[in-house]
């Protein structure tokens, strides 16, 4: 085949896309654009960069590469973050019939992706660019960063229902009609969207994986942090009941019964230790199970809408109210129920919590942690 003209994007709509997602990627992007084309020459390709408003000129720079290259397309988010939910309105924006994710930082080894087209060609359904298969590798990674892939991928084996040597990788391609049956299940949290999008299928795909080593970035910084595991964890969770119960409200809940029992500690030591009465003990106690409780869902259960500065006090102001309300309508309740109704006391007692557990929730989430 002759060599194709640099606008061949524009008349060939392209077989295949690499979504990119990029963070603060500027050094990387001319290179990784130049490296696509040396291996991908003869295959029709785009490649999506999915930006994260990053601050450091990486879209000035895609810009000015897709200045003379229809092949460079990208989107822009504003207010938004996330590996897996870049990949997702990547893929979701090109027509191509096989799509590819691959990091922006060169560590991914780009001259497997006809390899991989070729795979898929043959009948794979997904293409895992692979680390634990021969072959493969982890590059430079230290005992701590190589022992801690090794527990996530084991733990990413509660939610797969078939052996995937490296679930956790975030170089793979699959086809679009793969990627259709999974979408509307994906759970979309933090970085890791391969296990997501085999989790969420319906039957098993097949999947191949082909060896690669993980090189080492140059440029440019890892964005992995403690944030990446609380991530993964959530994501467990959704693909394990998250269709069941939704995983904020669980934590919510677990939070809550932290605090009956910080209550109850807390009561025992104003009471028996400190000799107050127990009416000042008791809302001693009422606080300090609402103040740890807000602090915990701060940190944890809307780790991802965390308070600070002034927020933070004024979050706890509108908490306190929140489940102040919360339990004058669980104390009427109940003893609507245990009354008039003739209820017995626990299952009263029961409803009334958990009434102020689903107050509590629905309202503070939409007041105390809304979304900026
Ligand atoms: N748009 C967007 N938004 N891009 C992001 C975000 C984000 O919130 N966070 C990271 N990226 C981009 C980075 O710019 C880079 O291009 C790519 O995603 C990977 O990010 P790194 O921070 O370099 O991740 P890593 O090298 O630590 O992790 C890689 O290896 C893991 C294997 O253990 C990724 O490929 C993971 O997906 C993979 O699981
Ligand atoms: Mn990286």
């Amino acid at each position: 085949m002759d060599a194709m003209p640099k606008d061949a994007a524009i008349v060939i709509a392209p077989e295949l896309c690499i979504v990119v997602p990029v963070l603060n990627e500027r050094d990387n992007v001319g290179p990784l654009v130049a490296a696509l084309h040396t291996v991908l020459a003869g295959i029709a390709w785009e490649v999506m960069f999915v930006d994260d408003d990053s601050a450091d000129g990486t879209r000035a720079t895609i810009a000015s590469v897709a200045a003379t290259d229809p092949r460079v397309r990208m989107i822009h988010r504003i207010g938004r973050r996330g590996l897996a939910s870049a990949f997702i309105e990547g893929a979701q924006a090109s027509f191509a019939p096989v799509i590819a994710a691959m990091d922006g930082d060169l560590q991914h080894d780009e001259a497997v992706l006809p390899q991989m087209l070729a795979a898929i060609h043959a009948g794979a359904d997904i293409v895992v660019g692979s680390r634990y298969v021969a072959g493969g590798g982890i590059g430079e990674w230290d005992a701590k960063r190589a022992g801690m892939s090794n527990l996530a991928t084991r733990m990413g084996q509660l939610v797969l229902r078939t052996q995937v040597a490296d679930p956790m990788s975030g170089f793979f391609m699959l086809r679009r009609a793969v990627f259709d049956r999974a979408s509307r299940n994906l759970s979309a949290i933090g970085f890791k969207i391969l296990l997501d999008i085999i989790a969420s299928l319906p039957e098993p795909p097949v999947i191949v994986e082909l060896p690669f080593q993980f090189r080492t970035r140059v440029s440019g910084e890892s964005k992995l942090d403690a944030g990446v595991l609380r991530d993964y964890a959530l994501l467990l969770a959704d693909k394990l009941v998250g269709h069941i119960i939704p995983v904020r409200f669980l934590m919510f809940a677990a939070v809550g019964a932290l605090g009956i029992a910080a209550h109850m500690i807390v009561l025992f030591a104003a009471l028996k230790l400190d000799g107050l009465s127990f009416a000042t003990s008791q809302a001693i106690a009422t606080f300090a199970a609402i103040a740890g409780n807000f602090i915990l869902n701060n940190a944890f259960t809307f780790g991802d809408r965390r308070l600070r500065g002034w927020s933070f006090w004024r979050g706890l102001l509108t908490f306190a109210l929140i489940c102040g309300v919360g339990a004058l309508g669980n104390l009427s309740v109940a003893s609507f129920l245990f009354g008039p109704a003739t209820f017995s006391w626990w299952l009263a007692g029961m409803v009334g919590a958990a009434m102020s557990l689903v107050w509590n929730y629905a309202v503070s989430s939409v007041i105390t942690w809304r979304r900026s």
